[in-house]
């Protein structure tokens, strides 16, 4: 079981007075940072925040705190070091990868996106509609927020070249199926491109279990410090144009970089594995496998602590006529992320949002850039739905105010 006090002491947040009287329930929109992190940027700010890999000793410092940061990350997912971009966040790594893309589509094929995701894997596929491209959408279902699998075997074609969608819906919640999704992209020669940032809190990716050609997160969202992480396969990277100045075209860590790397913000993403390492030395002393299986091991703690407090949650939910539901209203290991949203026809959102943050609970009121997936619902895109995103630092104490807190305003 997930010592879950001895993973909320890792974390300065809620040793601050201020900070810890609250349940924060707003993960997915960016969560805590462990101590570890902080002390990474402090470090690198107070004692060597400099150019990297110059000369002086501050220089080469850095220098080497990124390239081992460059290193884990890549570890971390389970891919190759030089299939790893950190860039300044998610959208702007879809945004450039777009672009390269661009240059390799000609007029009348085909991007399918969702009506589920996020914009930021929807929109800049879009924008290259002014290129000739044709996209097609794979609809929710407008009753259940659900993708599937059937209707994307419906538009996929030989036209396609690129299928995008989440791994994890910001709004619904389920677990999309990329392994299902890629197989039947691949068929037709279509490459997949998974947003990941809703799935990574929760999941420690495995980029060759998922079988997706490009995955995308957000390590703000990921206990790190604020990055992008594009990772793309090998093969499928080295036909892409790159898109950084002519001379680092084809360095891996640039050519779908163009901004350059944001040095001490890398370099304090190494405290996102010291974290996962503690609690890993924590739970279980006595082993040490590599990095990506010590990471996958505590994230399927965090996972059975998580699932129990979204199963809390969507029990009372579930009971509450009041209440319209979004997504599975029951979560198995696995299936189903606790990012849960309901919509209070006869409460606005707001009002719900700030009645709780009288008791201190802090959740998320919107649509979360899904603005597209919030109206397919029926639901409007503003002020949108309640989002209660919990992650593995969340406790039952504070789902149990939040409850308090519900029943009260609904
Ligand atoms: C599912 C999902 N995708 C993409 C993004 C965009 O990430 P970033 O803020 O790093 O651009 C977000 C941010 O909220 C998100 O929730």
């Amino acid at each position: 079981m997930l010592d879950v006090e001895f993973c909320r002491r890792q974390f300065p947040c809620f040793c601050h007075e201020q900070t810890a009287k609250w349940a924060f329930f707003e993960n997915a929109g960016g969560s805590y940072a462990p101590a570890t992190v902080s002390d990474w940027l402090h470090r690198c700010f107070t004692e060597y925040k400099v150019q990297p890999y110059g000369y002086s000793a501050m220089s080469m410092r850095l220098g080497e705190e990124m390239d081992m940061a460059y290193r884990r990350v890549a570890e971390l997912i389970n891919a190759g070091e030089d299939e790893v971009t950190l860039g300044p966040s998610t959208t702007m790594n879809v945004y450039v990868l777009a672009q390269a893309m661009r240059e390799l589509l000609k007029e009348g094929d085909e991007i399918i996106v969702t009506n589920q995701d996020h914009e930021a894997n929807i929109g800049a596929w879009r924008r290259l509609e002014h290129d000739g491209v044709r996209i097609r959408q794979w609809d929710i279902d407008p009753g259940s927020g659900e993708l599937d699998i059937g209707d994307l075997e419906q538009i996929v074609s030989d036209k396609t070249r690129l299928v995008c969608f989440s791994l994890c819906s910001n709004i619904v919640g389920t677990m999309n199926d990329c392994r299902a999704v890629s197989k039947i992209a691949h068929e037709v020669g279509a490459l997949v491109v998974a947003d990941g940032v809703s799935y990574a809190p929760h999941r420690v990716i495995d980029v060759a279990e998922l079988g997706a050609d490009f995955i995308l997160f957000s390590t703000y969202k990921t206990f790190g410090t604020h990055q992008g992480v594009l990772w793309g396969n090998a093969e499928a990277l080295s036909r892409l144009p790159g898109q950084s100045h002519y001379f680092n075209e084809q360095a891996p860590r640039y050519r779908m970089n163009p901004s350059g790397p944001q040095h001490a913000q890398i370099a304090a993403l190494n405290g996102v594995i010291d974290y996962f390492d503690t609690v890993y030395d924590h739970h279980f002393p006595e082993r040490k496998p590599e990095l990506h299986k010590r990471a996958s091991d505590v994230s399927d703690l965090f996972t059975v602590h998580e699932t129990a407090l979204a199963n809390k949650l969507l029990d009372y939910l579930r009971s509450n006529p009041e209440v319209h539901l979004i997504g599975k209203d029951h979560a198995s290991a696995g299936d189903r992320a606790a990012t849960i949203s309901f919509y209070t026809p006869n409460t606005p959102v707001s009002d719900v949002a700030d009645h709780l943050a009288k008791y201190h609970v802090a959740v998320g009121c919107g649509n979360f850039y899904a603005l597209r997936c919030v109206e397919a619902l029926g639901i409007p895109g503003n002020p949108g739905v309640i989002r209660v995103s919990m992650v593995h630092y969340n406790t039952q104490q504070e789902v149990d105010r939040l409850l308090e807190g519900l029943d009260e305003i609904i």
